[in-house]
């Protein structure tokens, strides 16, 4: 019988931590140590690789174009539009209900706002990844400091970043390879090769078979255990950013300096709103941060491979955003072909030389691909490591006995983002990841402040200067952004978390080590 004044057994598993030095301790057993062999600019190479996907190449133009549903409603409302209206006029009836302002060619300044957001939220990674130098992500640092319920939130929250966001690149795949085709005449149906669902309705077509098959293609890769290793990212990574530079290069020439007017087209809104939009063109560089127990000196070149693939994927977007809107009107990439792959369809459209076009897509094809595997790689590891603490079923910890791959969980991982990727638009996936990527950085962000005061004296090999003032802005920042996504994305959202916590409490709470003093194996 507990004393009166002791917490619950249930509050105590709630907020049961692992311990960090058992964590530690663990990692540093020479049977399962990883090597320190990553330097600074290969770590960079490496946050690089994960950021740049599909988003710079699709939703570039669909952010300057704004949305526009023909039937009026709420959902569709941006939030930040409705608090605003809310608070000048007490009634929602001003708020932009028929979808998102366009931002026009001052995209390229929502590049620049969200890259500083970003940078804020990435020195918090990078203190908690000094802390707890453990190849795992926010997951094992939040298990390890606020508790377990924190770590559950987080890790079903995780599923949005990695499985949603791939849901999105795999459309932005299926998108241009349908172009690339084009461009040797062979035209795929729309039926097979579109959303069945856009713009909130039925599109008509039956399923996106490109977008299936590259999920179902890079399942097979990693059943069979081939791994990204440092020289293949950086081949990728060489590809991605030669396509964006041929892109800079044949595109610029293309550019009529008459489309950048108007530049913002809604003002402030626009450029929230289409921020909001673009945050998942960055959404990747906290993996440098999963890199931690591999790099040489973690403390110097953590937060140097984050800050720096931020500054090196800004600078390319911000210059992509304003050829490709100079290259033509922002209102041509509203919907069709201009919307699935506007940097294909301007090239295309303004006549540039067919073998140019064919260079800049395949590169793009490729980083679209490497990014796929590293996140399907990354939600694999997820899912691996919560089954290990016996918050998911072990099947999604068994290892394959010739492969030695975490087989289940990479088979369900392909299904639950190829199934979507035949269905739905590129723009509600990325919506939802969005929203659950800045909750993590939120999350993250808020760690460090709780913990620098519940745990001061544990070593920080890198410290976030001026605590609190610089998470709270990352906070108030991800907050920021936050608003400028639509009513319906934040219901998706909250949708998701109490999925997750009828999961947690029907399921991982009791199934954790934490309840049943089992370490699963
Ligand atoms: N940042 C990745 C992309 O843009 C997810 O595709």
């Amino acid at each position: 019988m507990p004393a009166p004044d002791s917490p619950s057994p249930v509050r105590r598993q709630l907020f049961a931590r692992k311990s960090i030095d058992r964590i530690l301790t663990d990692s540093e057993d020479p049977g399962r140590r990883l090597h320190r062999h990553l330097g600074p600019w290969s770590l960079t190479a490496l946050g690089v690789g994960a950021i740049i996907g599909s988003g710079i190449f699709v939703l570039t133009g669909t952010a300057a174009a704004g949305e526009h549903f023909a039937a009026p409603s709420i959902l569709h409302a941006q939030v930040l539009d409705l608090i605003a209206n809310l608070a000048q006029h007490g009634t929602a009836a001003g708020a932009l209900l028929h979808g998102r302002p366009p931002a026009g060619p001052a995209i390229a300044v929502s590049f620049l706002l969200v890259a500083v957001a970003c940078g804020f939220a990435g020195l918090c990674y990078a203190e908690l990844a000094s802390m707890i130098p453990i190849a795992g992500s926010a997951y094992t640092y939040s298990y390890a400091t606020l508790g377990e319920i924190f770590a559950w939130i987080i890790g079903w929250d995780l599923i949005l970043e990695y499985a949603v966001s791939n849901v999105a690149v795999a459309v932005g795949f299926g998108g241009y390879i349908k172009a690339q085709l084009a461009t040797f005449g062979i035209r795929l149906p729309d039926a097979w090769s579109s959303p069945v669902w856009a713009s909130g309705q039925l599109t008509g077509a039956y399923f996106n078979l490109p977008a299936f098959l590259v999920v179902f293609a890079v399942t097979v890769i990693l059943l069979r255990g081939v791994r990204e290793s440092s020289r293949m990212n950086n081949l990728m990574v060489a590809m991605k950013i030669g396509a964006i530079l041929a892109f800079l290069v044949v595109g610029g020439m293309l550019v009529r300096p008459a489309n950048w007017h108007p530049f913002a087209p809604s003002g402030f809104s626009g450029i929230v709103s289409g921020g909001a939009i673009i945050f998942f063109t960055y959404i990747g560089f906290d993996s440098v941060s999963t890199a931690a127990e591999e790099a040489k000196n973690p403390q110097r070149d953590i937060p140097f491979g984050i800050v720096a693939s931020l500054v090196v994927c800004a600078v390319l977007y911000i210059a992509v955003a304003l050829v490709l809107l100079g290259m033509m009107k922002y209102t041509a990439f509203g919907s069709g072909p201009a919307a699935e792959a506007p940097v294909a369809y301007a090239l295309s459209a303004l006549g540039a030389h067919p073998l140019w076009q064919s260079l800049i897509l395949i590169g793009a094809l490729a980083g679209m691909a490497s990014s796929l595997l590293v996140f399907q790689f990354g939600q694999v590891r997820i899912w691996f490591a919560m089954a290990r603490d016996g918050l998911l079923p072990r099947c999604f910890s068994a290892i394959h006995p010739r492969f030695q791959t975490p087989h289940w969980s990479t088979w369900i991982a392909g299904i639950a983002v190829g199934l979507p990727s035949g269905l739905v638009d590129i723009g509600d996936a990325a919506d939802l990841s969005n929203i659950g990527t800045l909750f993590a950085f939120l999350l993250v962000s808020l760690g460090v402040i709780v913990l620098r005061r519940s745990q001061p004296e544990r070593k920080r090999d890198f410290r976030v200067p001026l605590v609190p003032l610089f998470p709270l802005i990352s906070v108030a920042l991800c907050l920021g952004l936050m608003t400028g996504l639509t009513v319906i994305t934040w219901l998706r959202f909250f949708v998701w978390l109490a999925l997750g916590l009828v999961v947690y409490a029907t399921y991982s709470r009791r199934h954790s080590e934490f309840a049943t003093g089992i370490r699963p194996r």
